[in-house]
């Protein structure tokens, strides 16, 4: 691959934040400390959590790097980045979240497979890059088109890095052309992250951001993309990322009766992580965020199992009042809440959010609990233990 490689090991990884909670070590899996995540709207790059499947690539030589668009496409081309450059460029701030956060929550049920994420698989950047729409259109698709005239009904990612998973084969994922192609999607090749050059870890030089979506279909480190009939066949779009019944385990398991999961399908809370309070109040802090750019109406706090609940105060941006599904809200952006509660002995919180469509999160880990861990979106509880003060 020109200007790009895929290093076999792991002995080029790019440096790392020392507060990152690592999963794994190579492929490098961490995120930050709860506290730190719901610190700041914006998360910063370096406490921003790292899904990796690989050794990240190297970039030797950026004037020779390119993305090759193929498939049923009339004008197959190869796009250098001074061409992804050249369109207009649009600052969207987006959510990215991994399917499998909180899945060692989940695990503590039953057993799940999967790197044992905490609450914090997610962070909230200000992506800058060009939309796919623009892109795709420069090879002669046209906005909002769901079939090219040679029957091209979806779009393929395909990266650079090599993955155990693939048989050490690039990682890929696909998105509906009709999404790729609606300006109104927000899909964005993504050269910077929170102003600054995307860096290696996120998918420099190019990744796909695909707002409202599970993490596993904005593909970092982009090398080709792929115009085709049908749905990615790739393992992360035909064997993980899929969503089943409690009922189902690995000796019964039929990956083809369920779709790829694209969306996030509810609001997801924490909580910070406020383990040890003193006797009296204290600040509950956390986020909330729903799939396809849905609003969240409402998060609500119990401090006494789900009995009673109080609404939480929910903010985005300092200085700008959140209205669910208002045009001055950012539509793919977490929303972070807060509240006060008396703690008088050790207390469970709860908390739980209600997005524009009402979807609610549903009550037991039980309930949606599935063998690859995935979408763990049961209410958040957090055990606040008060500590009497002997003065
Ligand atoms: N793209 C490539 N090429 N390789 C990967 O391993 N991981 C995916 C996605 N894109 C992955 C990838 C997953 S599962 C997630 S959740 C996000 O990238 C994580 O993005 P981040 O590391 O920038 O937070």
């Amino acid at each position: 691959m020109p200007g790009i490689r895929a290093p076999s090991n792991y002995s080029e990884e790019p440096p790392r934040h020392p507060a990152l909670k690592i999963n794994a070590k190579e492929p490098f899996n961490a995120e930050p400390p709860r506290q730190a995540l719901v610190s700041s709207y914006v998360t910063p790059t370096e406490l921003f959590y790292k899904r990796n499947h690989g050794p990240i690539p190297v970039v030797d030589d950026i004037e020779r790097y390119s993305v090759s668009v193929v498939g049923l496409i009339e004008k197959p081309r190869e796009l250098f980045m001074k061409d992804i450059l050249n369109l207009p460029k649009y600052n969207v701030t987006a959510t990215l979240q991994c399917a499998g956060n909180r899945r060692t929550a989940m695990s503590k049920t039953r057993t799940v497979k999967g790197v044992g994420w905490d609450v914090s698989a997610l962070g909230n950047a200000i992506w800058g890059g060009a939309k796919l729409a623009d892109v795709l259109e420069l090879v002669g698709i046209p906005k909002c088109t769901s079939v090219t005239p040679a029957g091209g009904k979806h779009v393929e990612f395909v990266s650079v890095d090599k993955c155990k998973e693939e048989n050490g084969g690039p990682y890929k994922a696909s998105i509906p052309l009709i999404q790729a192609t609606n300006p109104e999607a927000d899909v964005l090749l993504a050269y910077e992250m929170n102003g600054e050059t995307l860096n290696r870890d996120h998918g420099y030089p190019l990744r796909v951001v695909v707002p409202g979506v599970i993490g596993a279909r904005s593909v970092k480190w982009l090398d080709t993309i792929n115009i085709d009939s049908q749905v990615c066949q790739g393992f992360f779009m035909q064997k993980d990322y899929k969503m089943f019944p409690p009922s189902v385990n690995w000796d019964n398991i039929d990956w083809s009766t369920r779709r790829p999961q694209m969306d996030f399908p509810s609001a997801i809370c924490s909580l910070e992580d406020v383990n040890v309070g003193r006797n009296g109040k204290i600040a509950i802090k956390g986020y909330a965020v729903s799939g396809g750019g849905r609003g969240i109406e409402r998060v609500d706090i119990s401090t006494d199992g789900g009995k009673t609940w109080k609404e939480a105060s929910r903010y985005q941006k300092p200085g700008t009042q959140y209205i669910a599904d208002d045009e001055k809200s950012d539509k793919w952006a977490w929303v972070l809440f807060e509240a006060e509660a008396d703690v008088n002995s050790n207390t469970v919180i709860v908390a739980k959010a209600v997005d524009t469509a009402a979807n609610v999160q549903p009550e037991k880990v039980e309930d949606v609990w599935n063998l690859r861990g995935i979408l763990n979106t049961s209410w958040h509880r957090v055990l606040v233990q008060v500590r009497h003060s002997s003065m």
